[in-house]
């Protein structure tokens, strides 16, 4: 099976292209900007069938959380329009798609980890956008799925991780926020399931059409700042604080932990704990310096 990869230089693109060797029986064709603007439907088109693609994981998004609130157009065109075109391209050309989404698309008022049916409320521009770009998968003929995802980390770009890492370095103490809960994702276990789907030519339109992944586990942005020095072993005392103390141009859900027993289920997938995909990430972040 031959795969476009979107968005192929973040942190997602960058891990798939990292494993795509240990899957033989895939090809891959890896795209950003400015080579392959997922926005540009006819060009999308133009270059889907030129590749002779057969599936896409849209890797591509508007990520900036805060500047999303200010830049409605832009957010609204790569996470919803953007992914319209993708939908119209998968169903014109008879291709599968791997769309990624993400825990913000829920209002963060529940207290039990979010299945894929449960009401989704965005309450920032970006989550109702990644919201739309949803719909037009859901609604789709082709053989596509969602998989929402959380905190994404990753060796490759710029990350919470690499911040905390260099933060701490820096300074003596840092106030992490205790009061958002969710569940922090290794973006190379995301990328090894979206390449397990494929590998396995599962159909991916009988089962649902928005699966959840993230690592095991439950963690505040305190604990897992406190994870990263403790295994970075960096010097560092991390204190917690509540949201009111950080304000940040966009709300973000108090609690966003996503239940996964949909795509172990479906699709047969492992997902690691997410102190053990850290210990592995940041060791791979030590090699790379
Ligand atoms: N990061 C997180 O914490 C998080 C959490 C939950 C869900 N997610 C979702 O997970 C997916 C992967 O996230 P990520 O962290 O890997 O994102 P990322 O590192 O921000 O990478 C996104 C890539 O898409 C590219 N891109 C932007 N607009 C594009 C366009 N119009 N056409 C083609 N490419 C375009 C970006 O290029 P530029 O850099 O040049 O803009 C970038 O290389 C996204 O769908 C995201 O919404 C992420």
């Amino acid at each position: 099976m031959k795969i476009l990869v979107t968005g192929a230089n973040g942190q997602l693109g960058s891990e798939i292209n990292g494993l795509a060797d240990s899957y033989s029986n895939l090809d891959f064709v890896f795209s950003d900007l400015p080579e392959l603007d997922i926005c540009n439907k006819e060009k999308l088109s133009q270059f889907v069938s030129e590749n002779k693609i057969e599936a896409i994981i849209n890797c591509a998004a508007y990520t900036a959380v805060d500047k999303a609130e200010e830049d409605f157009e832009t957010a609204e065109l790569v996470n919803a329009t953007a992914v319209g075109n993708l939908v119209f391209v998968a169903e014109e050309q008879n291709l599968k798609l791997i769309h990624i989404s993400t825990d913000y698309v829920f209002d963060g008022t529940a207290h039990f980890p979010y299945t894929e049916d449960y009401e989704v409320s965005p309450i920032g521009v970006y989550g109702a956008t990644k919201r739309k770009g949803e719909e037009y998968v859901i609604n789709s003929e082709s053989e596509s799925i969602v998989i929402r995802t959380s905190w994404l980390y990753s060796s490759f770009g710029n990350n919470f991780v690499k911040t905390m890492l260099r933060l701490g370095k820096e300074r003596d103490e840092l106030g992490v926020i205790f009061d958002q809960v969710g569940t922090p994702t290794y973006a190379r276990d995301l990328a090894q399931a979206c390449l397990e789907i494929f590998s396995k030519e599962e159909k991916l339109d009988q089962k649902g059409k928005i699966y959840h992944f993230s690592n095991e586990g439950v963690a505040s942005w305190y604990d897992f700042s406190k994870a990263i020095m403790e295994i970075g072993m960096v010097d560092c005392l991390v204190k917690p604080i509540e949201t009111k103390d950080y304000p940040t141009p966009a709300q973000r859900p108090h609690y966003s932990v996503m239940n996964k027993a949909k795509i172990k289920a479906d699709f047969g997938i492992e997902v690691p704990y997410w102190r053990d995909s850290l210990k592995e990430c940041i060791s791979r972040i030590k090699e790379e310096v």
